[in-house]
């Protein structure tokens, strides 16, 4: 019975986050947390980089009493799907995976596993416990060898340039399959380069500020002729936030260059700034940010990448209203007040 004066509260929603000591799992955590969502956080803590780093962002997410966190993978023959069955998640969101482009060259197999195995553990899950929205991370590399720019959800994407890409393609497909078969509705975000504060040491601005600090050359590849989609992370979570209750409903579209399936409730969005920023540019904000110059060491274009990535942000901005819009020198500055607070530097 509610007491004369209370107001009635909208229940909390059930999120269950796969990857939530990664980089974007973490800054989404804590999104849906302040947001009052009860939130449990399944990660594997792989050590494909600095697992303290991971450690210390969970350890940032306890601190919440709606957080629930599993230590596990996903691949793990029905973990995901014991942990639907008890926590009856309304919302699903599986960002935990092999990332990285280059890694994927020298070790396809880890792909395999946390990716196709791992998504076929957490489509089974949504299967059995279907949740009213699942979302997963697809990457702006699944555009692979397409040169018409921005590039558009609509575009052919089957030009895959690296295993991580074709992996992440793949996935696309097996969640559009079960959106099909059994009427999960399915959103697949291709994320555009994210960066930020507890950003990935294994990305070009956590290797980029360290070695700049340290007085370290930095490896610049393509002689510097790159163009990329930076997405800061606080804007890249606020558009997954809004994603969340934007859940694709079959056959129903009045957007133009909607990606919306024609036979299940599935699309696919770009979350992206819309601006590619030009790698030396990029740089020079690191420089500005840090106050020190970059001793720069060009080199050719690394197999697998891609010289430049432009999202077209439009599906984005007429499902939730939003564009990402923070601008390269606030982000970096951003980061590298992180890094410096974080390693003492
Ligand atoms: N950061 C980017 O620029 C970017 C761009 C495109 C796509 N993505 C995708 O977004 C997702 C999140 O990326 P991120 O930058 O936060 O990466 P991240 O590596 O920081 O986070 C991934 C997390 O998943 C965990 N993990 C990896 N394999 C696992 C497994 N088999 N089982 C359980 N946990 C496992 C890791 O321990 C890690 O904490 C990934 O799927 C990635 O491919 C990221």
């Amino acid at each position: 019975m509610t007491a004369k004066g209370d107001h009635m509260t909208t229940p909390s929603r059930t999120a269950l986050i796969t990857g939530s000591a990664g980089f974007i799992g973490f800054h989404l955590c804590q999104r849906l947390l302040a947001d009052g969502f009860k939130t449990i956080g399944l990660d594997g803590f792989t050590d494909y980089y600095d697992v303290a780093l991971k450690r210390k962002r969970h350890d940032m997410l306890q601190v919440h009493d709606g957080f629930i966190p599993v230590e596990g993978l996903v691949e793990d023959d029905d973990l995901v799907g014991s942990l639907c069955a008890q926590h009856r998640p309304d919302v699903i969101i599986h960002l935990a995976g092999q990332a990285g482009v280059r890694w994927s060259i020298e070790n396809p197999r880890a792909y395999l596993d946390a990716n196709l195995t791992g998504t076929f553990q957490v489509l089974e899950a949504a299967r059995a416990h279907p949740p009213s929205h699942l979302l997963m991370a697809s990457t702006s590399s699944v555009y692979g060898a397409n040169t018409q720019m921005p590039y558009a959800e609509t575009d052919k994407a089957d030009t895959p340039m690296s295993f991580y890409a074709a992996t992440k393609k793949a996935n696309e497909a097996m969640a559009h399959s079960y959106a099909h078969l059994y009427g999960i509705p399915t959103t697949m975000f291709r994320f555009f380069t994210v960066y930020g504060p507890w950003g990935r040491p294994d990305m070009a601005l956590f290797k980029f500020t360290k070695a700049i600090l340290e007085g370290r050359p930095i490896d610049v590849y393509n002689h510097g002729d790159m163009r990329r989609d930076f997405t800061y992370v606080t804007d890249l979570v606020e558009g997954i936030r809004l994603l969340i209750d934007a859940a694709p409903d079959r056959n129903m579209s009045e957007i133009a260059d909607d990606s919306l399936s024609t036979i299940a409730p599935w699309r696919v969005v770009n979350i992206g700034n819309g601006a590619p920023v030009r790698l030396l540019d990029f740089i020079e904000a690191i420089e500005a940010a840090t106050g020190k110059p970059a001793i720069k060491n060009m080199m050719e274009m690394q197999p697998g990448d891609v010289p430049a990535t432009w999202a077209k942000a439009d599906l984005l901005k007429a499902l939730t209203g939003y564009a990402p819009s923070t601008d390269i020198q606030t982000g970096v500055r951003a980061f590298v007040e992180w890094y410096r607070d974080y390693y003492a530097k």
